[in-house]
């Protein structure tokens, strides 16, 4: 069953997000608009794509390391945040039913499509395990998270990418926020490489990467009323070293006026102008480290693939000793 967190209108959400963020001269749209039923199903093929690494490193890594994340975590609940189809977190699963800990999973993302059939397939493969859907922004309602007891909560994928870093302290304060000392941080991030394989990555021969993209402003024309014509607009990936982050755009291919009837809006576009419709950030071990140590959240563990692509991090809260064993067998 799926839980909706918002009880406002998420339609004033997104026109007020696309008000701030076509008014101005930089125009720009919140990633998360990606993903409505075709952007999930588009996610989906990009991540079967040879050109984009990350989906299949991690999986790589929880193949390897999934019975000693579940031994390390010793967890009850799995909660994932920004699950989509959580293909790769039924290995998790296994692992957590093969150490006999646990009893709960509880899906949370922004679409509720996804999210449907993700937890209904997982509620069937994995019975009688308690299997919940939350639907919301985990930029906004992580303080909403059931406090259900021993939890891991895995944010896969490398999505922390998606946010800047302000976004990033933000979104890594509300997790600690929301941990008890027993819980556990399970982490996907995608590491610094050349910018060759970034672009391919994000701009695949097949243009599937570019059909995402363009798809957020078909959500604008559905949503919102806007006369966005996908076909106008080039898809772009750029790397931003300064930043660290590589960056999808849509650039307009001529002078054109889209008018966005739902907020009596019209964005006029000059040839070449683009909007930023995403940034995909980039990681190493010590940036990674500080931020998370910023929020009060401590490395336990740090592994990557065979190729040094993607880390998988489990991550404590810092006030805890150590080595749990240890605390635990010294306890009274
Ligand atoms: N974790 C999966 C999916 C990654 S795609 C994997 O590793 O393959 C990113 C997922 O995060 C999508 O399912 C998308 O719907 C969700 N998402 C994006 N922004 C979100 C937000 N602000 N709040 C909640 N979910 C979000
Ligand atoms: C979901 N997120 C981590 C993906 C990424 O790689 O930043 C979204 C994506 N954008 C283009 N391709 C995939």
């Amino acid at each position: 069953m799926l839980t909706r967190l918002a009880e406002i209108d998420p339609a004033r959400t997104l026109a007020e997000d696309v008000r701030s963020g076509l008014g101005g001269a930089d125009k720009s749209l919140p990633s998360k608009y990606f993903y409505d039923a075709v952007g999930s199903e588009l996610f989906d093929r990009i991540t079967r794509l040879p050109e984009y690494y990350p989906t299949r490193a991690e999986r790589a890594i929880l193949e390897r390391r999934a019975d000693e994340i579940a031994a390390r975590s010793a967890a009850v609940t799995l909660v994932e945040i920004g699950s989509g189809t959580s293909e790769k977190t039924r290995l998790l699963l296994a692992a957590l039913r093969r150490a006999g800990s646990l009893r709960r999973f509880v899906a949370f993302d922004v679409d509720p499509t996804v999210l449907d059939q993700a937890t209904a397939a997982i509620a069937a493969e994995f019975a009688p395990i308690q299997v919940d859907g939350l639907v919301g922004d985990f930029e906004r309602h992580l303080d909403r998270l059931p406090a259900y007891p021993r939890r891991m909560v895995a944010f896969l994928g490398s999505t922390i990418g998606n946010l800047d870093r302000a976004g990033r302290a933000r979104f890594f304060g509300a997790i600690r926020d929301s941990m008890a000392d027993d819980d556990t941080f399970l982490l996907g991030a995608d590491l610094i490489k050349s910018v060759d394989r970034l672009h391919a990555a994000y701009d695949d021969a097949a243009g599937v990467t570019a059909a995402f993209n363009r798809n957020v402003l078909s959500v604008l024309n559905r949503e919102l009323g806007a006369t966005f014509d996908p076909a106008a607009f080039d898809h772009v990936a750029r790397w931003n070293a300064e930043q660290s982050w590589i960056e999808m755009r849509l650039r307009s291919r001529r002078r054109q006026c889209v008018h966005i009837a739902a907020l009596d809006m019209d964005v006029p576009f000059e040839p070449g102008e683009e909007i930023r419709t995403e940034i995909s950030a980039k990681f190493t071990r010590s940036g990674l480290g500080a931020e998370l140590a910023a929020a009060g959240l401590r490395i336990e563990s740090w592994w990557t693939d065979d190729d040094g692509d993607f880390a998988l991090t489990l991550a404590v809260p810092d006030t805890r000793p150590a080595d749990r064993s240890q605390a635990v067998a010294s306890a009274p």
